[in-house]
């Protein structure tokens, strides 16, 4: 009797073992599975600068990679149909890079020994005067706009609406822009663009101004009421899905830009912007990942640097706006800090300083 019943309580506490175990196993099953996923994006207004990064980005990726396809619609739905089978490939990315001939030796030099010359095959320079020797030595896209080399509205109107076109022939399935003093960290730019779907309306960039802007409507309306938006400033860079871009057709192909800038008056950028937000009506999704010379670059945490989008240098009489970065370049040898940064991304690249080994041999 006595045995029996220690054999009856084992029996039963071994049982309950197993109940229990079996519990936390069902727990995570009975879950809604919509609660892996969060919105990744990036607000400037209520989130620190690190919330942003490309890390966590990549972070919210791999949740995504771990669930079984839908996903659920986040703020805004911009999430809602994207799919983790369908990871972003480098050569969908179309990177536009605006120069002027006068900068061709100064800046974009610098940027094809760098960050372009690992994405030479989906980078397409748009200038405004011809350089065969240039194209012929480094087998770079350069695209002669046959826009004015004038620092005036409708000259820079006209190459962002070349960008536009050749964007669109491209059937690539994201369209970037940015200046020729700006440095394209490429692992961030594709782990923030997997974030969303091509197929979905996304306008990312850095407002350079903490308010939208006011201007007349004179494209829907007569000028008499104003509309107010925020634009990406085109100095930080900014990216546009495909099918956002297909929808800017009436007011952006094949020379309607021009059109659309010269009856709101305004800058390329700001012109991009109204086209979205005032007209389609759909939001920038603001970022502070992209960076361009209108900001304090020394501001930016030296950890963070190589989780950013876009770096910048410089700016009106302030050559020493650089980000603070330490590698192999001193800041005589690497006044833009983009070798630095390049090395540290690239380390076998052939001109990057090896690493010392003082204390072998
Ligand atoms: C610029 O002009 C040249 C010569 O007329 C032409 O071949 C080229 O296609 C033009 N570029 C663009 C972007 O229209």
């Amino acid at each position: 009797m006595h045995l029996a019943s220690v054999g009856i309580s084992k029996f039963c506490f071994l049982f309950s073992l197993a109940f229990c175990g079996l519990l936390l196993l069902l727990i995570p099953a009975l879950q809604p599975p919509t609660r892996q996923v969060d919105q990744p994006q990036p607000r400037p207004h209520t989130q620190p600068a690190r919330l942003g990064s490309p890390q966590r980005v990549r972070g919210v990726f791999r949740e995504m990679d771990s669930t079984t396809g839908t996903t659920p619609g986040g703020k805004g739905g911009q999430l809602s149909s994207f799919r983790s089978r369908d990871p972003l490939d480098f050569k969908d990315i179309f990177i536009a890079v605006k120069t002027t001939r006068k900068y061709h030796k100064s800046r974009l030099e610098l940027l094809i020994q760098t960050w372009v010359s690992q994405a030479k095959e989906q980078t397409y320079i748009f200038t405004d005067g011809e350089d065969s020797e240039l194209q012929r030595r480094t087998g770079v896209n350069l695209i002669n706009t046959n826009c004015s080399a004038a620092h005036t509205r409708q000259a820079l109107c006209c190459k962002m609406s070349v960008e536009y076109d050749k964007f669109i022939e491209s059937q690539k399935k994201w369209f970037c822009h940015v200046d020729d003093d700006n440095y394209v960290i490429l692992p961030s730019l594709r782990g923030l663009l997997s974030s969303y779907h091509h197929s979905q309306d996304v306008y990312l960039g850095r407002p350079s101004l903490d308010h939208p802007i006011e201007a007349a409507e004179r494209v829907k309306s007569d000028g008499s009421v104003s509309v107010k938006f925020w634009f990406a400033t085109g100095g930080a860079g900014f990216c546009i899905s495909r099918g956002l871009a297909l929808k800017m057709s009436p007011w952006a192909s094949l020379g309607n830009f021009i059109s659309t800038a010269e009856k709101i008056r305004l800058p390329d950028d700001c012109t991009i912007g109204y086209i979205i937000e005032a007209l389609l009506e759909v939001t920038l999704t603001h970022t502070h990942l992209f960076h361009s010379h209108l900001e304090n670059l020394q501001k930016l945490p030296t950890d963070t640097v190589l989780e950013q989008v876009t770096l910048s240098f410089g700016g009106f009489e302030n050559r020493r706006n650089v980000v603070s970065i330490v590698g192999g370049f001193s800041l005589a040898d690497d006044p833009t800090r983009f070798k630095t940064v390049h090395c540290l991304l690239y380390p076998d690249t052939n001109w990057c300083p090896k690493p010392k080994h003082s204390h072998i041999n």
